[in-house]
């Protein structure tokens, strides 16, 4: 049985929604400290181009999570892998992930950064699979809500395949 990739949505469709984001937090952070904080390694891609639509000084910052092994599932176990490399205390902080699906990782994420004590703390996701909530976090930004599908492509993978697509994919199995 082999793959077969199947777009979702297309790499247009992302580059104007991604723009239409950066947009609206350029006139949030206008004078803040603006933090974006990339959850490693799926959000690095959309946070690259998100940072370049954000007309503002920012820092970025990246984290490191596991939080699934080479399946599809969560195990709701978060580990980090590799911190930040400053404090953000009285910063302003946007965590920006690829996906949120259980709402496992941003929970625990907003936990433990709360405890550093940010100025301000707000979820920037490219996408959400509310079929899937386990906890109810806050998205502030969301760039598309999806069905229940598992997805790949910019920046998301399967088994760390798919990860440099540029469309957001679904992997069919084929008889072919
Ligand atoms: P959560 O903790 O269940 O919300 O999942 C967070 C992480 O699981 C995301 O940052 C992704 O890395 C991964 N993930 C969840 N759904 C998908 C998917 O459909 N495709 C690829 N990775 C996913
Ligand atoms: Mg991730």
């Amino acid at each position: 049985m082999s793959q077969r990739i199947v777009t979702l949505i297309s790499e247009e469709e992302i580059q104007k929604r991604v723009k239409e984001l950066g947009a609206q937090l350029t006139e949030a952070y206008r004078g803040k400290h603006l933090v974006l904080v990339g959850v490693l390694k799926g959000s690095f891609v959309f946070l690259a181009d998100l940072a370049r639509a954000i007309d503002l000084p920012c820092r970025i910052e990246f984290l490191g999570v596991r939080s699934y092994g080479e399946g599809t599932t969560s195990s709701g176990v978060v580990q980090i892998t590799q911190d930040l490399s400053r404090p953000i205390e009285g910063e302003d902080i946007v965590l920006v992930e690829d996906i949120v699906d259980t709402g496992l990782t941003i929970a625990h994420l907003l936990d433990l950064f709360r405890t550093r004590h940010p100025s301000s703390i707000k979820v920037c996701a490219l996408l959400h699979k509310p079929a899937r909530t386990r906890i109810q976090v806050p998205v502030d930004y969301l760039g598309f809500t999806i069905e229940d599908k598992f997805v790949v492509g910019y920046g998301l993978d399967w088994a760390e395949k798919y990860r440099n697509l540029p469309s957001i994919s679904v992997v069919e199995a084929s008889e072919s």
